[in-house]
């Protein structure tokens, strides 16, 4: 097994926005390994949401390739992307993203269901992964009843319900105060360092980003800065 856990090459991607063609990516390549926080920084626009996107297999680029744990993204069919994504990667946005009429914990157990995993088994893990983010005692509460950093503590324990080795995340402190935002990232250093997920998230916050075991700065679409 190798230890490169996201690989991408040459990745180019292009939008079509009338008649004209934004360059989002002109040529991106990197190696990510097993265990690394990568942390994604650089002027808004420059193209990091669309990096994350593609890496994570949200969206396809224009141009390139992108293995994840030994598998070619681009070439995988809807079906398996699918369940590709719901095995080797979580996400987590900056909204949050629960389901607003379903509990914390039932949002936990959403990628857990999607996956077949019989209903006490991902009862009792959804339970679980709520404790170790801090929020057992508000399962049954909905995202309504929940404060902003609570709301993405839930979602930082949905996107791990599967055991992802990568966990991707897009200005995930971006809505929070900074105490809360570090409380927030402090929780992913831990899941980093207990369960080794590899970690590849993006902010504007330099404070955020000294969690990262590497900083990597994109402009106009190309890695500039490693
Ligand atoms: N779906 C889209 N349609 C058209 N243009 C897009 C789309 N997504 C992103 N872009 C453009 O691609 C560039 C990079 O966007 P993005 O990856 O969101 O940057 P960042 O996350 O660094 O702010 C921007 O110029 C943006 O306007
Ligand atoms: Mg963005």
């Amino acid at each position: 097994m190798t230890d490169c856990v996201v690989r991408c090459e040459n990745i180019h991607k292009s939008f079509l926005m009338g008649k004209e063609a934004v360059q989002a990516l002109r040529g991106v390549s990197l190696e990510v390994m097993r265990g690394e926080i990568v942390c994604l920084m650089g002027p808004s626009g420059s193209g990091k949401t669309t990096l994350l996107n593609i890496l994570g297999g949200l969206e396809e680029p224009s141009r390139g390739h992108v293995i994840v744990d030994g598998e070619n993204v681009v070439a995988l069919s809807e079906d398996r992307l699918s369940e590709l994504r719901l095995v080797k990667m979580g996400f987590v946005f900056q909204n949050y993203n629960l389901l607003a009429n379903f509990t914390a914990l039932e949002n936990v157990e959403v990628p857990m269901a999607l996956a077949g995993v019989p209903r006490r088994t991902r009862r009792r893990k959804a339970e679980s992964l709520l404790e170790s983010v801090g929020l057992a005692d508000r399962a049954q509460h909905y995202p309504s009843e929940l404060s902003g950093g609570q709301q993405q503590r839930v979602a930082i324990a949905r996107a791990l319900a599967n055991d992802p080795p990568i966990l991707i995340g897009d200005e995930i402190t971006g809505d929070l105060d900074s105490v809360t935002g570090f409380e927030v990232m402090e929780i992913v250093a831990r899941l980093n360092r207990e369960q080794g997920t590899t970690v590849i998230y993006v902010t504007h916050d330099p404070r955020m980003a000294k969690f990262a075991t590497r900083l990597i700065q994109l402009r106009d679409g190309i890695i500039v800065e490693e």
